[in-house]
C-alpha cells in the first residue's frame, strides 16, 4: 500500500473519499463526515490530504485539520477490508512527517466513542484523552424556517467587527479570527449572516454546504447582546437557507462542547439532537517519530 498527499483534492477524489468515509460509517457505526477542504489551515502550503492506495483502488484517506501552528488534528479512515495491514501506520507516518515540517509539536487523534477498536488505536499511539464534542443534528421539518428580517449576509465592510466579536466569544487570537472570517467571508461554499441589534453588528454565523449535510460552525453573540434572541433568530435563517442547497431530506449538523450549556440548550431548542459524541486524544509529535 502506498500514500500519496496534497493541499487540495479534485471532485473525482472527493467522491472516491466520501464513498469510503459512508462505507466505514456504516461498519462501525459512527456519523463523521469530513469538510474536505484545507481553507481554515494555518499553513496552506501544509499537505493536509493523505490518500492510502491499494493498486489504484483508494483504501484510507486521513485529514489534518490545523487552525494554528501547535497542535493539528487528525481523522483518519481505512475500508473495513483493508484493515490489520499497516495502513493507518502508514498514513499517520506520512502525516506526521508533513507536521514536523512545519514544526508542529502536538497531534489530536479525533475519533467517535461509538468507534468500537478507538481504545486499541489510542493505546497504540500513548495518546490521553483531552476533550469531547457532541455531533448535534436538526432533522427537516425542523431545518424549515422563515429568515428573520435584522439577519443579512455578512460582507468585507463588517470584516473588522466581525473579527473583534470572534476574539470576544471564543477567545481566538486575532490571526484565526481573521482566517475564519476572511476565509468564509470570500468562499462560495460558505454563507456568513449577520445578526443586527439597534443597528450594531451583535452576533454572526456561518453554514457550510460544500459537503453532503450543510453544517452550521462559529455560532456567536456578543457578551453584552445574549440572552435577546439574537442566536435563535440567526438560528432561524441559518436553517432557512439549508433548503437552496441541501436535498429535502437531509439533515444540518453543528458541533458543540458537551459543556457549553447556552449553546446546546440554544440548539436543542431549535430542534437539534446529539447523535454522536466525539472524542480527542492528545499526543506529541516527538512520541509518534518511531510509529
Ligand atoms: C450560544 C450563544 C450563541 C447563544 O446566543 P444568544 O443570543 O444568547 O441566544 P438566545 O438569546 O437566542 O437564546 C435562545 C435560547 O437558547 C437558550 N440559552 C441561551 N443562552 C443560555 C444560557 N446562558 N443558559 C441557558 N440557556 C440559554 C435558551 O433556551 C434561550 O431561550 P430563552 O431565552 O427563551 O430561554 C452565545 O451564548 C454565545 O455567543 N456563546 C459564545 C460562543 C459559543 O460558544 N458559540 C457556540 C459554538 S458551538
Amino acid at each position: 500500500m502506498r500514500v500519496t498527499s496534497c493541499t487540495a483534492l479534485d471532485e473525482h477524489t472527493q467522491w472516491d473519499i466520501r464513498t469510503l468515509i459512508a462505507a466505514c460509517n456504516q461498519s462501525d457505526g459512527t456519523y463523521n463526515e469530513l469538510y474536505l477542504s484545507n481553507r481554515f489551515n494555518a499553513y496552506p502550503e501544509m499537505d493536509a490530504f493523505f490518500l492510502l492506495w491499494d493498486g489504484n483502488r483508494l483504501v484510507g484517506v486521513l485529514d489534518l485539520d490545523a487552525d494554528n501552528t501547535v497542535c493539528a488534528e487528525v481523522s483518519a479512515y481505512v475500508l473495513p477490508e483493508a484493515r490489520g495491514r499497516g495502513g493507518f501506520r502508514t498514513l499517520i507516518a506520512a502525516a506526521c512527517r508533513e507536521l514536523e515540517r512545519f514544526r508542529y509539536s502536538k497531534l489530536l487523534f479525533q475519533t467517535e466513542q461509538a468507534f468500537p477498536d478507538r481504545m486499541a488505536i489510542v493505546a497504540w499511539l500513548g495518546a490521553t484523552f483531552e476533550e469531547a464534542e457532541e455531533l448535534m443534528l436538526c432533522h427537516p421539518p425542523r431545518r424549515h424556517r422563515t429568515p428573520a428580517p435584522d439577519v443579512r449576509p455578512g460582507t468585507t465592510e463588517d470584516f473588522a467587527a466581525l473579527r473583534a466579536l470572534h476574539i470576544a466569544a471564543f477567545g481566538s487570537t486575532p490571526d484565526v479570527a481573521a482566517r475564519y472570517i476572511g476565509q468564509s467571508l470570500r468562499s462560495t461554499t460558505t454563507d456568513l449572516l449577520v445578526a443586527e441589534l439597534d443597528g450594531q453588528i451583535a452576533g454572526c454565523g456561518c453554514i457550510d454546504h460544500s459537503g453532503e449535510r450543510p453544517l452550521i460552525f462559529g455560532m456567536c453573540v456578543t457578551p453584552s447582546c445574549r440572552r435577546q434572541g439574537v442566536g435563535r433568530r440567526l438560528m432561524q435563517t441559518l436553517l432557512a437557507g439549508t433548503s437552496r442547497w441541501a436535498p429535502p431530506d437531509m439533515p444540518t449538523a453543528l458541533y458543540v462542547s458537551p459543556q457549553n450549556e447556552p449553546a446546546r440548550a440554544l440548539y436543542r431548542s431549535c430542534g437539534f439532537e446529539t447523535v454522536s459524541v466525539y472524542e480527542y486524544y492528545a499526543v506529541p509529535l516527538a512520541r509518534l517519530r518511531d510509529v
